[in-house]
């Protein structure tokens, strides 16, 4: 029974939150055949490059700043109904300017979003402006200037999801050096579909404070001791992880001996219903097929809280 603890997330993607319900309701009213992707209730995906397919196919169906505020409040709602008191959204302005819509109108519904949750029930949401890698590096750029510009005060981070096996992380320097010039957090998935080594690249070409996913150092115990040494938070996703077969089963994810290694670990859902998950289910893994106590989840809620990009006000509120 995880439904007393306070909850933080650190890692969901805006668009992977989408309620399939939702989404439907979005494809009839624009007459959009979502069909391959999302059928009897379930997102349909088979492994990682479809699954980024199907997302981006899903995020066609939300086309006005009001779709965005609606999905933004629709999630944060959700979140705030199991006790959850501070969310990190990723959000992609490039989806915003592939509908047409711009990233100015897409950031600004979900930040109507954000303000509707937070007047509903006090939860506090930021947003990390993500590059995606199967967008290539000039997008990316792009996303980084386009963070480092809006002077948003909701907008704390900057993230590169997408696909891991395309480029390297020096491909993405730049849009960092851009991001950490702005003053904005930076995180980075790595060790995701991709092995140890991208974990150390993004140590050492990025030099971030967290680390979306992570969980592959595991096959490099020097690397995990860095990861340890160095105090870098992996926001960990273990149903993500299993849906999308990084390992095969709870019994061999990582995650408990990252824990014990001493890495600082935060848990998050990534992309909730696409991997038949939610907030308040990795919770629940986390005591029951991690066994860990709810002093030890507490723990890294209060890791979350630590890591996440926010002021430092705020960050007291919240502890
Ligand atoms: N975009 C959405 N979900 C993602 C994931 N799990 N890895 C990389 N990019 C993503
Ligand atoms: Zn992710």
């Amino acid at each position: 029974m995880t439904s007393h603890l306070k909850k933080v997330e650190l890692h969901c993607h805006l668009e992977g939150a989408a309620p399939p319900t939702l989404t439907l309701a979005q494809a009839r009213k624009y007459n959009i055949d979502i069909s391959p992707y999302l059928a009897d209730g379930a997102y349909v995906w088979h492994d990682f490059a479809s699954f980024l397919q199907c997302y981006d196919k899903v995020s066609e169906v939300y086309k006005t700043e009001e779709d965005y505020a609606l999905l933004t409040e629709t999630y944060l709602e959700e979140l705030a109904a199991i006790g959850t008191i501070y969310s990190e959204l990723i959000v992609s302005p490039d989806h915003g300017k592939r509908i047409g819509l711009g990233a100015d109108a897409y950031i600004e519904g979900v930040c109507e979003g954000i303000r509707r949750a937070k007047a509903k029930s006090g939860i506090e949401a930021r947003l990390i402006v993500t590059g995606e890698r199967h967008f290539g590096p000039e997008s990316v750029i792009g996303a980084a200037e386009y963070a480092a510009r809006a002077k948003n005060p909701l907008i704390t981070g900057f993230n590169l999801a997408g696909e891991e096996r395309m480029g390297r992380v020096a491909d993405y320097a730049r849009a960092f050096d851009i991001a950490r010039h702005a003053g904005l957090g930076l995180t980075i998935h790595a060790g995701e579909v991709c092995g140890a080594f991208s974990v150390a690249e993004a140590l050492d070409v990025v030099r971030p404070s967290r680390i979306g996913h992570g969980v592959r150092a595991i096959e490099d115990m020097d690397l995990v001791r860095r990861i340890a040494d160095l105090g870098t938070v992996l926001e960990v996703c273990p149903g993500s992880n299993i849906a999308l077969s990084v390992f095969p089963d709870f019994a061999s994810h990582p995650l408990p001996r990252l824990k014990e290694a001493g890495v600082r670990v935060t848990i998050s859902s990534d992309d909730p219903p696409f991997f038949h998950t939610s907030l308040k289910r990795e919770y629940e893994l986390a005591a029951e097929a991690f066994g860990f106590s709810d002093a030890a989840i507490d723990e890294m809620t209060r890791t979350g809280i630590e890591a996440a990009f926010v002021d430092e006000p705020t960050r007291q509120a919240l502890f």
